[in-house]
């Protein structure tokens, strides 16, 4: 077996989207984010505690035929602040950056308090900023400190 051989752990994928450098462990919270539970039909690779000299550990998703929403990128850059998003063509990656803080994330997160106008029934997304210590919710103020994907929208 070659060295290749050895080496390949997850296949190249040919159109889509390669998140790499998530904070090792982060994966499946990423798959969360993205409104991934394996039963919409896409292909998706994850590898998990991957050996990486930037991070020490890290996971990398991969997505076949889908690319990102800017919301979706905003909150994932809350739990792995080092990842980056590869855009794929025809196998080739033709855009890459890493991801960055964003000062508020609309959506994709759930505001914690029942009362918010955010969780009841009306046509409000939620918005948070992003605080010091988390994310606080700009309706009611409820500041979602850890426990972050705890809180990610799924319908
Ligand atoms: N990748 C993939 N399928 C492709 C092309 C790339 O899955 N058709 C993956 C690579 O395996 C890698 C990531 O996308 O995990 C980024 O690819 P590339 O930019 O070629 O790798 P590096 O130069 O190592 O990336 P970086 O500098 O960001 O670490
Ligand atoms: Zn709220």
């Amino acid at each position: 077996m070659s060295d290749d051989d050895q080496q390949l752990r997850v296949s190249k994928i040919r159109n889509g989207t390669v998140i790499d450098h998530i904070t090792g462990g982060q994966a499946l919270n990423v798959l969360a984010i993205l409104g991934i539970n394996g039963t919409s039909g896409e292909s998706v690779s994850v590898a998990m505690n991957m050996p990486s000299d930037r991070l020490g550990k890290k996971d990398i998703v991969k997505v076949e035929g889908r690319e990102l929403s800017q919301n979706e990128v905003d909150v994932l850059s809350l739990i792995a602040p080092a990842a980056s998003i590869n855009i794929v063509r025809d196998y080739d990656v033709v855009e890459k950056h890493r991801v960055e803080r964003p000062s508020v994330v609309v959506g994709v997160l759930e505001c914690p308090n029942h009362n918010c106008i955010t969780t009841e029934d009306e046509p409000v997304q939620s918005r948070f900023a992003v605080v010091d210590d988390g994310v606080r919710c700009e309706y009611c103020d409820t500041i979602i400190r850890d426990e972050l994907p705890a809180h990610i929208v799924t319908d």
